[in-house]
C-alpha cells in the first residue's frame, strides 16, 4: 500500500535533528561489477533491481531507468551484519553518505522496520511522470522518495508507516492503524495529532509516532516540548494506544533486533 506524506512539522525538524545523534555508516558498499549510474553497460553480468524500476514500485507511469541507479548495502554500527539497501538515482543531489546519515539518525528500533530506500532526484524534470514526494510501501519495508525528502522529520513519519505494518501489526500484514483498537483511541480523543494526521487513521498513526518520539526523548516530554499546552489531553488515548504497541521502538540507542529486522530484500535485489 502506498502512503504519501508531505507534511512536516517545521519546528520538529530542528529538535529531532538535535536530539538524534547521527550514526556512522560503517560501510557504503556499491554492488560489485559496476556503477550503473556511470556505466550503462554494467547490467550485463551485474546486479539489478527486480522488478525493474522502469515499471516503478509506485505506479507504472514513472519511467525510472534501472541503469540510472546505483545500489548500495549500507551497514550501520547499531545494526551490524544486517545491511539496508539504498538505491540512489544519479540525479539525487544528496550523496550516498548524506543519505545514509539521514537514515542512520532514525532510532534503530524504528529503522529496523525497513529494508530498502529508493532515492530520486528533486526536480520534476528528473522524471516528469513522478509527482510524489516521499512514500512508504509499508508492508514491504520500502521507502521511496525524492532526495530532498530524506530528512529526519520526514523519515520519522515514513518509518512510522513501516512500523505500523510490521512491528506494531497485530498479525500478518494488517496495519495496527486499521484495527478497531486504533479507531477507538482516535474516536475517544476526537482530535487527530496534527492537521496532516487528520487525513486518515493511517496518517494519524504515523503522526502520533512523531509525538511519541518527542515524548520519549525530549527532556520533559511532550508537555515541555509544547510549553505545557493544555490541549495535549486531546490526544491522550492515541499516545497511550501507540505506546502500548510501538512505544518501545521509539527510543534512541541500543541495537537492532535481528529477529524483528525487516529481511534483506533478496527478492528485489539480486544478481542478473
Ligand atoms: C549485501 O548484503 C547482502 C545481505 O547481507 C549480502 O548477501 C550481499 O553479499 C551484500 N553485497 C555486497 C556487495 O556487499
Ligand atoms: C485548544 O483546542 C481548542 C479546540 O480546538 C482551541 O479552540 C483552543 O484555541 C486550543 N487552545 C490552545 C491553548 O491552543
Amino acid at each position: 500500500m502506498l502512503r504519501l506524506a508531505v507534511a512536516a512539522i517545521a519546528l520538529a525538524v530542528t529538535v529531532l535533528g538535535h536530539q538524534l545523534q547521527p550514526r556512522d555508516a560503517i560501510s557504503n558498499d556499491p554492488y560489485p561489477f559496476c556503477s550503473p549510474a556511470t556505466n550503462p553497460n554494467c547490467i550485463v553480468g551485474g546486479k539489478y533491481l527486480v522488478p525493474s524500476l522502469d515499471f516503478s514500485l509506485q505506479n507504472d507511469a514513472d519511467h525510472w531507468k534501472a541503469t540510472d541507479f546505483t545500489i548500495y548495502n549500507v551497514t550501520f554500527t547499531d545494526c551490524p551484519g544486517s545491511p539496508f539497501v539504498v538505491c540512489r538515482h544519479k540525479t539525487a543531489p544528496k550523496s550516498i553518505g548524506q543519505i545514509s546519515t539521514e537514515i542512520g539518525r532514525i532510532p534503530v528500533k524504528m529503522r529496523q522496520a525497513t529494508s530498502m530506500f529508493l532515492v530520486y532526484g528533486d526536480l520534476n524534470s528528473d522524471n516528469p511522470q513522478y509527482g510524489g514526494y516521499i512514500a512508504t510501501l509499508a508492508g514491504d519495508g520500502i521507502i521511496v522518495g525524492r532526495s530532498g525528502a530524506y530528512s529526519t522529520t520526514s523519515l520519522v513519519h515514513e518509518m512510522g508507516h513501516a512500523v505500523d505494518s510490521t512491528l506494531a501489526s497485530p498479525g500478518g500484514g494488517k496495519a495496527y492503524s486499521s484495527t478497531a483498537a486504533w479507531q477507538k483511541a482516535v474516536t475517544a480523543d476526537g482530535y487527530a495529532v496534527s492537521a496532516y494526521g487528520a487525513g486518515s487513521l493511517v496518517e494519524d498513526f504515523a503522526e502520533t509516532g512523531r509525538a511519541v518520539l518527542l515524548d520519549n526523548i525530549f527532556p520533559g516530554g511532550l508537555a515541555a516540548w509544547s510549553n505545557h499546552n493544555p490541549n495535549l489531553t486531546q490526544i491522550t488515548q492515541q499516545l497511550k494506544a501507540f505506546k502500548a504497541v510501538a512505544g518501545g521502538f521509539y527510543t534512541t540507542g541500543g541495537t537492532c533486533d535481528l529477529a524483528k529486522k525487516f529481511p534483506f530484500p533478496t527478492s528485489l535485489v539480486k544478481k542478473a
